[in-house]
């Protein structure tokens, strides 16, 4: 059922709001992006150092309708254009996921659209099927024969985000096998998480990509490879940057830094120059994504040769880290795909990608589908 029935032209309005990113979008043909807009709340997460989830409901509410209004302005007869809307339903925070579940069956609703309703994690696989560059605004879609290959089945997807990092095989659309899963915390928290002990501020992945540019080499951190399995771990290795930190800190006579309005503190250990305590926070975060990277990197690597993977796909927000792609592209024996940055990291232009799929091995959702807060892969 790799094929589709449905018409190149069929075009889904996606709706996502499952965390803090409020993001609507137009795909034509489950590949082709009309529309892409995302309006991130992160400036007022920022200063409580992470996600406050009634406050993400609510900014929700009051950017929804410019947001959607964005995302249909690139269709000359709006929402007439449309032929479905697909929103997440999970997982996510429940009152965040609600506000664009419900806009989403509202808008079905009331133009006797099909409703579709998508599973986040998956979708963060489908950004792959999107056609970035030039072809990501055309509003003529391409001829099918034009297209970029889709990718192909079997393949092995690691889904690295916020909120979950896990390994998954897929045979088809919509048949998936874990693999694996984090026993604890999610890459890209474990990220956050570190740079904030690190005080490197929020969103951690980012800022400790930017930091580690600076100094390779010289503190090595321990990696959790949990033996005979495809699950992760990853919480011990925040409590080594943690001590790591600390035990630098013992000595130390408390120097706070400008905290740029961050919930974050830099502390200089006594006698050294701030100049040097830098170096040493960018010498842990090099050895930090250095642990994360060469267990993502090894475990996928191992997967796609035992499951005979055509391909690899890499998803979620984590996937914008640049060592990650560099590093699974020279250990990988298969291609490695992954999405561009933009939808790398929340949006609704996967949503639509992957409700066209859905919606083409015939799984339309009902107007009574609730939101799932932990829906899961498989
Ligand atoms: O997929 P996403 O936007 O949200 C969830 O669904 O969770 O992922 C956000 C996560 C954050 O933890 C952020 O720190 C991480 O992706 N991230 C990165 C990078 N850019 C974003 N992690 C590592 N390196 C990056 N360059
Ligand atoms: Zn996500």
């Amino acid at each position: 059922m790799s094929e589709t029935a449905l018409p190149s032209n069929f075009t889904i309005l996606a709706i996502e709001t499952s965390c803090d990113e409020t993001a609507a979008a137009v795909v034509r043909g489950g590949r082709t992006i009309i529309s892409s807009v995302v309006a991130s709340q992160i400036d007022e997460h920022r200063r409580y150092g992470g996600i406050v989830p009634e406050v993400a409901s609510r900014q929700h509410i009051l950017a929804l309708p410019a947001v959607i209004e964005a995302a249909l302005s690139r269709l000359p007869d709006g929402l007439a254009q449309v032929h479905a809307v697909a929103a997440t339903y999970g997982p996510g925070l429940s009152g965040a996921l609600l506000t664009g579940l419900n806009a989403a069956k509202a808008m079905a609703w009331a133009r006797d659209l099909p409703f579709v309703g998508v599973n986040h994690l998956e979708a963060h696989i489908y950004a792959n099927w999107l056609l970035p560059g030039e072809h990501a605004s055309s509003d003529t879609p391409l001829a099918l024969s034009d297209m970029p290959p889709a990718p192909q089945f079997p393949l092995v997807a690691l889904v690295v985000s916020g909120g979950h990092t896990l390994l998954a095989l897929l045979e088809d659309h919509g048949q998936y096998r874990l693999l694996g899963q984090t026993r604890d915390d999610a890459a890209g928290e474990a990220f956050d998480k570190a740079a904030r002990i690190m005080g490197l501020g929020y969103p951690g992945g980012p800022a400790i990509q930017q930091a580690a540019e600076h100094a390779p080499g010289g503190v090595t951190l321990p990696r959790a490879w949990l033996r005979d399995s495809y699950d992760f771990s990853f919480s011990g290795l925040k409590t080594a940057v943690l001590h790591q930190v600390q035990s630098r800190q013992t000595r130390e006579a408390k120097v706070a830094t400008k905290a740029d309005g961050a919930a974050t503190q830099q502390r200089t250990p006594k006698g050294e120059s701030p100049d040097s305590f830098d170096k040493y926070i960018a010498q842990l975060a090099y050895a930090f994504q250095e642990s994360v990277v060469d267990v993502l990197v090894t475990k996928t690597v191992d997967a796609a040769r035992a499951f005979g993977a055509t391909e690899i796909v890499l998803a979620g927000g984590v996937a914008a880290n640049a060592r990650l792609r560099a590093e699974l592209k020279r250990r990988a024996s298969v291609p490695v795909r992954y999405p561009p940055l933009a939808l790398c990291t929340d949006n609704a232009a996967m949503i639509a990608a992957a409700a066209f799929y859905r919606f083409a091995s015939g799984r339309q959702s009902d107007w009574d589908l609730d939101v799932v807060p932990n829906l899961k892969l498989a």
